[in-house]
């Protein structure tokens, strides 16, 4: 623990849209935070840090999740080390090589740095819901919760037809190799499987589950069919808000008795009521309802739910759970960040 009691915390990745807002959440509460960029001579991905330097202690290093090593210093006299950051191109060349293997190799490469820094109590990693349900499914009504795992023979089987097949299967490798590196050695390690997520955040660059989460407002076709094709593998829309994610990642960092994998998600949605509920509330944007589906369908529930009961046994309580207050501040977001016309 760093001078006056403060605990201290590395958050990787942080220009990122979940590690910027954990960084802010951190400073709040009264940590000091180390992060990692791989360059911090960016102006324009770091311009945030200034804003966000003004909350608390906040250091900046450099480090890339394939370099070994590279996390050291970051990590050093750390109590919690947040993996955050994750190579997520959908558009790589070599799938295999850069997302799957990137992913597995950058994780223990921070795992590592944990073991050689020695004060590192816990490590939260951000997995992700596409490690969890994207396989065969099972009837209406299926109930996925921590025990299931995305099918990685199911996925790399589509790979020809799908270009996401690489980073779920990264998200499943990851998370169980990260789980036998901890448990070789003694590292306490939960996982946070975090599903779709909304929010205003500090960083610069909103990520592209945004666009996405605001096609069926910007009328862009092609992230709209993205959506309903999400829908039509995982089963249903899930959605939580960003404060609700950082809080549950603090919250299993915290909480010494969590162990394991914690979906994070307070609302189970259809792309059908999505609709009916922004026609309603942004008549401005000309919600085309009958383009997603057919107008009244939207009282039919997800063919899937995605459960977070775990979380909320063990004292975790979301503060954002309908679809009023989970998309509250987005529309909002999306504007400022250019994504959506006011
Ligand atoms: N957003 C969601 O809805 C959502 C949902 C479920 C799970 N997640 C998970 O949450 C985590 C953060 O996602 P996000 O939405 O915040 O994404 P994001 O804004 O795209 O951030 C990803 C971060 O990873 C960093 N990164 C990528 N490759 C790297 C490498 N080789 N070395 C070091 N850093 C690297 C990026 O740095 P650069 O800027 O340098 O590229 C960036 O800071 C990811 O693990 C993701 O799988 C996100």
């Amino acid at each position: 623990m760093s001078g006056g009691g403060r605990k201290t915390a590395c958050v990787t990745g942080g220009n990122g849209y979940i590690a910027s807002a954990l960084i802010k959440m951190l400073l709040n509460k009264g940590y000091t935070v180390k992060t990692t960029v791989r360059d911090p001579d960016d102006m324009e991905k770091n311009s945030h840090f200034k804003d966000l330097h003004a909350l608390g202690p906040l250091e900046i290093f450099r480090a890339d999740l394939g370099s070994d090593g590279s996390f050291d210093e970051a990590v050093a006299g750390c109590d919690y080390a947040f993996l955050v950051a994750a190579p997520m191109d959908l558009n790589a060349e070599n799938p295999e090589k850069d997302v799957v293997e990137a992913a597995v190799r950058g994780t223990l490469n921070v795992m590592k740095s944990c073991v050689r820094a020695g004060s590192v109590k816990r490590v939260i990693l951000t997995s992700s819901i596409a490690a969890v349900s994207l396989r065969p499914l099972q009837g209406e009504g299926h109930v996925l919760d921590e025990e299931s795992w995305s099918d990685v023979e199911f996925l790399r089987a589509y790979a020809k037809q799908t270009r996401g097949w690489a980073y779920p299967v990264s998200k499943v490798l990851l998370e169980k190799e990260a789980s036998k590196f901890a448990l070789d050695n003694g590292i306490s390690l939960v996982t946070v499987c975090p599903v779709t997520t909304l929010g205003k955040a500090p960083a610069t660059k909103a990520h592209a589950s945004i666009p996405m989460i605001v096609s069926l407002l910007s009328g862009d076709e092609a992230l709209i069919q993205t959506l309903q094709h999400s829908e039509k593998a995982n089963g249903s829309t899930p959605m939580v808000h960003i404060d609700d994610l950082c809080r549950a990642e603090i919250f299993v960092a915290e909480e010494e008795s969590a162990s394991g994998r914690y979906i994070c998600c307070s609302l189970n949605t259809t792309v059908l009521q999505l609709a009916g509920f922004l026609a309603a509330n942004y008549p401005q944007y000309n919600v085309k309802i009958d383009r997603v589906g057919d107008i009244g369908g939207d009282q039919k529930p997800p063919r899937v739910c995605v459960s977070s009961a775990k979380l909320i046994r063990e004292g975790f309580e979301y503060k954002y759970k309908t679809l009023e207050e989970v998309y509250g501040d987005v529309v909002d977001y999306a504007r400022a960040m250019g994504i959506l016309q006011a």
